[in-house]
């Protein structure tokens, strides 16, 4: 199949295109802008191809002749269309990813997330994909009462969550509108190897270890969430992109499991020391104003509809994430 992957020089893009590499018989065509992920993190899965943007062509069935890397935003609409003329499948997962971010700058992230989300739909719709896969997350229920889920009405609490749910707006308009066969996929808390430059709490927490500092509980570390192992993650946007009958349909793609951040830190401490990183300390720092108290999802729909569910257990994951971040070359 041919690929286009906005944002794919990030922490899910690499992890996806190791996964389709490893697969082989995939052209595989990325767009990023470069302002987070790196050249160097897509060259870590696979050769890179860098294509001058003036002068795109088609994407071609390659089939392992590497990665080809198109340096530009998804703001610029023309060039999203050239670059995804002969793709299959859009995976669009380019955005701008913090719920801070977007509440000191409300108009960068909805430019990012939702006229950018507009240009990679409009290219979709040009390009003729079978399936355009987007990248949404929890944010767009806010405060909800967990489980969460598809049915439940949206609330968000940062312009984030706002971005993210015009986002899957647009791709139920496009899929009934236009007949392109969008999936978005809210995914919760993902972690795992190649996540070093996430501000989320995992990869938090093993930075902090390997840099001999405390890991910090909020509060009493009860807040929970529902943390997913990245190679799960992966297979569910894999099934996204081919899975027939789901045109136009959301999931929450999650482990159903609640996590408290206490435990979690629990889970971690020993598996870090069994890896040679000894005498993690844990402290409590003063709780954060705002912060979501308990979060996971059920994921039934995505178990029935999909054939999907997560396979990978914390413990299990946290151990490859450790051994990864052990592993990694230093810079
Ligand atoms: N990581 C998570 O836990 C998580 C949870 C829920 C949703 N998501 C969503 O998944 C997607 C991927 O997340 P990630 O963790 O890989 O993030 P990431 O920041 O590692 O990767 C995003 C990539 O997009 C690129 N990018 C950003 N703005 C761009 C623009 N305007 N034009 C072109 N490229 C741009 C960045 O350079 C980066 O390489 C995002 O849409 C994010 O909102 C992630």
């Amino acid at each position: 199949m041919r690929w286009l992957i906005t944002g794919g020089c990030g922490f899910i893009g690499t992890s996806l295109i190791a996964a389709l590499e490893a697969e082989g018989n995939h052209a595989i065509r990325v767009i990023d802008n470069l302002t987070v992920g790196s050249a160097a993190a897509l060259a870590g899965v696979g050769s890179v191809h860098r294509l001058d943007a003036a002068t795109l062509r088609p994407l071609g069935r390659g089939g392992n002749a590497g990665v080809e890397l198109v340096v530009g935003d998804i703001l610029d609409a023309g060039l999203l269309i050239r670059a995804a003329a002969g793709a299959d499948v859009l995976v669009h997962l380019a955005a701008s990813t913090g719920v801070q971010q977007s509440l000191d700058d409300p108009m960068s992230d909805c430019r990012a997330n939702v006229e950018g989300t507009l240009n990679a739909l409009l290219a979709a719709r040009t390009a003729r994909v079978e399936r355009f896969v987007f990248a949404s997350s929890g944010a767009p229920l806010g405060a909800a009462d967990p489980p969460i889920h598809e049915r439940l009405a949206a609330r968000p609490m940062s312009p984030y969550g706002a971005s993210k749910l015009a986002g899957e707006g647009y791709c139920s308009a496009f899929a009934h509108g236009f007949g392109l066969a969008t999936v978005a996929l809210r995914f919760s808390n993902v972690y795992g190897p190649r996540s070093s430059h996430k501000g989320s709490v995992v990869a938090k927490f093993v930075r902090r270890a390997l840099a001999a500092e405390p890991l910090e509980l909020f509060g009493d570390g009860g807040q929970t969430r529902d943390f997913i192992y990245i190679d799960d993650l992966v297979r569910a946007i894999r099934l996204a992109a081919t899975v027939p009958g789901i045109a136009g349909e959301l999931f929450q793609i999650a482990t159903s499991r609640e996590t408290s951040v206490g435990e979690l830190a629990d889970t971690l401490v020993p598996i870090l020391r069994d890896a040679g990183v000894t005498n993690v300390a844990v402290r409590h720092a003063p709780p954060l104003a705002g912060e979501m108290r308990r979060n996971f999802a059920d994921t039934t729909k995505a178990r029935d509809r999909l054939g999907w569910s997560a396979e990978v257990g914390l413990a299990e994951g946290l151990r490859r994430t450790v051994r990864w971040y052990l592993d990694r070359p230093a810079g």
